[in-house]
């Protein structure tokens, strides 16, 4: 008989879960578990590209360290109360201060692509930033954002500047609020677990990748039965003449692409032609010193995005987190700065804020999401993100974003 009680009092039944990815949400707690997820399915060669680095990875490596080696000086007793993780970037209100990153490629991680994560960003109340080198077209993706979702659009500088004009207008015609110029890729990183598996976009089920696409058969049908991978934004702009970009047709080598289709001679005179073509703020991506920081402050953009290309450009680059400190103090608030790189968990964020950023944004942890679990993955992502900012405000002594200061970190 107490036995019996006993166990009523300790059985809990869930309630069954049918759907494998809505079984292995519940299970994921942070963006690692969902990484994991993500490396069981989809093949090898598509994981790696989302997941890898540059040369040794040190920088990918830092860029997540230099989060985890700093640890807060938390206060006490400050009687919370109500939490908000509500602020404001470029003058628009934020649900919490993260910006999704520019990601090419996204459809590789799921059919839906950038769709699924217009949507999710626009439900979580934060900006989605679209890459030029996207798989859904500026058109789609507004049209897939609610009213009221912010979206951004990411500049490759191609070679052709009308082809930048072009999508700068398209941009413009169907209401992003801001574009940012990505300047740390004057050649393409060489990410090294790509060149090993002579990793193509769109990837190709060939020879060398035959056997992968069997081992990931959920992956491999989705992929065949949706419409092909193309670069989005590209596809009607070249007049089909061979030399123009390719749109994806064809599958191309990322860094014989890049490097061909766009202009190493980028400069700070190409951010002011920018402001010829483009009304509203700019953002330049990929600032990595203090100097630099200094001079796009001169130029008159509104933002930077202090970004090593998620560790995949220049190996051993500084971790943007560890430049925010001495940016925030030289620019005294006279640009908006968004931290980029290794951002896992809500502590992340609000180290970030702490330590003198406007804001952060992260890639990655979308695209694990994305991969695991499609559109519901990303809304999962985004909740323990939001929540994770929340639990950390209370935990450190702070009911809202302009409560957080460097006091609250170890000095480093
Ligand atoms: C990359 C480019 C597409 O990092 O931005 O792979």
């Amino acid at each position: 008989m107490g036995m019996i009680r006993t166990l009523r009092s300790v059985l809990r039944l869930r309630r069954p879960e049918f759907s494998r990815s809505a079984r292995s949400l519940r299970a994921a707690a942070n963006v690692d578990d969902l990484r994991c997820i993500a490396q069981r399915r989809l093949p090898a060669g598509v994981f790696d590209y989302i997941d890898g680095g540059a040369e040794d990875e040190l920088t990918l490596d830092r860029n997540v360290r230099a989060f985890r080696e700093t640890t807060f000086k938390p206060r006490v007793l400050r009687g919370v109360g109500e939490l908000d993780t509500s602020s404001t970037l470029l003058g628009r209100p934020l649900s919490f201060p993260l910006v999704l990153a520019p990601t090419g490629f996204t459809r590789i991680a799921d059919p839906q692509g950038e769709l699924a994560v217009v949507r999710a960003a626009g439900r979580a109340g934060i900006p989605f930033t679209l890459s030029t080198m996207g798989t859904r077209s500026i058109e789609e993706c507004a049209a897939a954002a609610g009213s009221g979702a912010r979206l951004w659009f990411q500049v490759y500088a191609w070679r052709d500047r009308k082809l930048v004009r072009t999508m700068l207008e398209r941009a413009a015609a169907v209401g992003f609020e801001a574009i940012c110029l990505t300047v740390d890729t004057a050649v393409l990183g060489r990410r090294e677990r790509d060149v090993r598996r002579g990793f193509t976009l769109p990837p190709e089920i060939g020879p060398g990748t035959f056997i992968e696409a069997i081992r990931r058969p959920v992956w491999t049908l989705k992929f065949l039965r949706s419409e092909p991978i193309r670069f989005a934004n590209v596809v009607g702009l070249d007049n089909g003449s061979r030399s123009g970009p390719a749109t994806g047709e064809r599958a191309v080598d990322l860094a014989d692409y890049m490097n061909s289709q766009f202009d190493h001679g980028l400069s700070w005179d190409d951010v002011a032609w920018l402001r010829t073509v483009w009304d509203g703020p700019i953002l330049l991506k990929g600032i990595q010193t203090v100097d630099d920081a200094v001079l796009a402050v001169s130029h008159g953009v509104e933002g930077i995005i202090l970004s090593n290309h998620g560790g995949r450009q220049l190996d051993t680059a500084p971790a943007p987190f560890d430049l925010v400190p001495a940016v925030a103090e030289a620019t005294a608030g006279r640009i908006e700065i968004i931290c980029d790189g290794g951002i896992r968990r809500g502590s992340d964020i609000v180290k970030a804020l702490s330590a003198g950023a406007d804001a952060t944004m992260g890639g990655r942890l979308f695209l694990y999401a994305l991969a695991a679990a499609g559109e519901k993955g990303v809304d999962h992502v985004l909740e323990l993100l939001r929540s994770g900012t929340e639990r950390t405000l209370a935990l450190v002594g702070a009911s809202k974003i302009s409560d957080l200061g460097p006091e609250l970190l170890e000095s480093r």
